[in-house]
């Protein structure tokens, strides 16, 4: 099986990353679209348009499955991707919400993501339908933060520190008594373990990647790893490749050797 992963720019391989240690086996094709990177501050028509023709792109290389691991295009423009191709396609928000319901035994959750993510209020919808709560809150200034490489940074543990606190005081006024808060977005696992710092005791984190990874394998029957895994794997950007190269071994946890530019227009 040919496995498409799509994102705005390379945080979508931390779900590659995941569904290489649960499915070690499979063809890998991974799109970043970096030149239009950030989605999270666009429309919803423009991300639409944008998320549409990177899909139909992986599914001219080969792609047999799609997961879209962008939380934006998944919370934007999910329905316009499968109109548009013809393979299955799973998106993030979904998996992020089964993953809450998993861990919260409150029943209330919180949401961080892009503004754009959290306007379209997404992970609310999925959540409610799973009989939670959920307490969204765009934090716009992480993505370039986490891009820029500040990781381990003064000014990003500023940054965090105001977006938890404030994000705790919102939450506690709205009436939520949160045990779980969910990474709504690609870039946020490299933040985890300040994140996780920085919260109360009893307040658990996660993101959706390995509970994509999970659902992937479930919904494509693939056997248990074997000790021999033979992946092929192409990576594909749309603005500079050497960036992604470098920033993107964060993110995939290992080196990314080639990556090949691409040109999806405007
Ligand atoms: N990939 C986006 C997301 O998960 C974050 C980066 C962007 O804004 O494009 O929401």
């Amino acid at each position: 099986m040919n496995i498409g992963v799509f994102d705005s720019g390379f945080g979508g391989l931390t779900v590659l990353r995941a569904l290489l240690e649960k499915l070690p086996g499979q063809d890998y094709v991974y799109l970043g679209d970096t030149a239009r990177l950030p989605y999270g501050a666009k429309s919803q028509a423009t991300v639409a348009r944008y998320a549409v023709s990177s899909a139909g792109f992986l599914v001219d290389q080969g792609a047999e499955y799609l997961v879209i691991a962008c939380n934006t295009a998944s919370a934007l423009a999910l329905d316009e991707i499968r109109a548009a191709v013809p393979v299955p396609v799973l998106g993030v928000i979904e998996t992020g919400a089964n993953a809450a319901q998993a861990s919260t035994k409150s029943g209330d959750v919180l949401v961080i993501a892009t503004a754009a993510t959290v306007e379209s209020h997404a992970y609310a919808a999925a959540c409610k339908q799973r009989g939670m709560r959920a307490y969204e809150k765009a934090c716009p200034l992480l993505v370039p933060l986490v891009e820029e490489g500040w990781i381990e940074h003064p000014v990003t543990e500023e940054v965090l520190r105001i977006y938890l606190d404030e994000l705790l005081a919102e939450s506690a006024r709205a009436g939520l008594r949160p045990d779980t808060l969910v990474l709504g977005c690609t870039h946020y696992p490299l933040l985890r373990a300040q994140i996780e710092r920085k919260l109360p005791a009893g307040i658990r984190v996660i993101d959706s990647a390995d509970a994509t990874a999970t659902q992937v394998a479930g919904a494509l029957g693939v056997p248990a790893p074997t000790d021999d895994p033979q992946s092929e794997r192409s990576f594909y950007a749309t603005d500079s490749v050497e960036k992604f190269r470098k920033l993107g071994t964060r993110f995939l946890g290992q080196p990314i050797e080639y990556v090949q530019l691409i040109d999806l227009g405007g």
